[in-house]
């Protein structure tokens, strides 16, 4: 699908049929997540694949009972890597400034910057990097489209629920929920603003 028409097509999907997502079309959507940009090229994103039905009610609930959550036959759990980030944030920049890409001025404030950020209590840091992470799931969510699979962006959660579920520490931050599977409705283009009242 040309990538015009899949930023055009996408809808936030809320009812999913119970068929199951082959495992290369989920590993697919992972790949473009692979590829997207991020600052310093640090790639935070990190992955976990559900399928196990209680776990996806878990997640539901995590997420204040948004009951199509579960309904899905996956859910990507979309999260940030706070400590891979400062080590990869800081070789990955001194990468792209051994390449020329970056020149060093910039190398050193981004250096400077980064340094600044090891000093902040750890629970700031996932916040800030969320970005990235933003970047790869929307990559993914396009992507889906190849495949007839529908998606929703899920931010209305408990973090920390969320990260119980797995045992994980502070190190992973939770950035998003998202379910993933062929869609059991065709919702309409939802409201946007006019193409010129966007400028400032
Ligand atoms: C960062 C972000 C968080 C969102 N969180 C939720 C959510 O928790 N629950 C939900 O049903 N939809 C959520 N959405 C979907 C939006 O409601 C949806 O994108 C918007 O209404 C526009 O509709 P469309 O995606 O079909 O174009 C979220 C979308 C984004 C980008």
């Amino acid at each position: 699908m040309e990538l015009s028409e899949a930023i055009e097509k996408r809808r936030s999907i809320r009812k999913f049929k119970s068929d199951p997502v082959p495992d290369e079309h989920i590993m697919a959507l992972i790949e473009s997540a692979r590829l997207a940009p991020s600052g310093c090229n640090a790639q935070p994103w990190r992955f976990k694949i559900v399928k196990d039905s209680k776990t996806r009610k878990k997640l539901e609930e995590a997420a204040h009972n948004q009951s199509f959550i579960a309904q899905a036959p996956v859910v990507i759990v979309c999260c940030a890597d706070v400590s891979g980030y400062l080590e990869g944030s800081e070789s990955g920049i001194q990468d792209l400034g051994k390449i020329g890409a970056i020149e060093d001025r910039m190398v050193n404030i981004i250096c400077a910057d980064i340094n600044e950020s090891k000093k902040m209590d750890i629970s700031e840091i996932g916040p800030r990097i969320a970005v990235n992470v933003a970047i790869a799931v929307e990559h993914m969510v396009l992507r889906a489209l190849d495949f007839d699979l529908g998606t929703c962006w899920i931010r209305a959660l408990e973090e920390g629920k969320v990260s119980e579920i797995f045992g994980w520490d502070e190190n992973i931050y939770v950035v998003a929920l998202l379910p993933l599977g062929y869609p059991a409705e065709d919702p309409p283009a939802r409201k946007r603003f006019e193409t010129m009242d966007l400028l400032l």
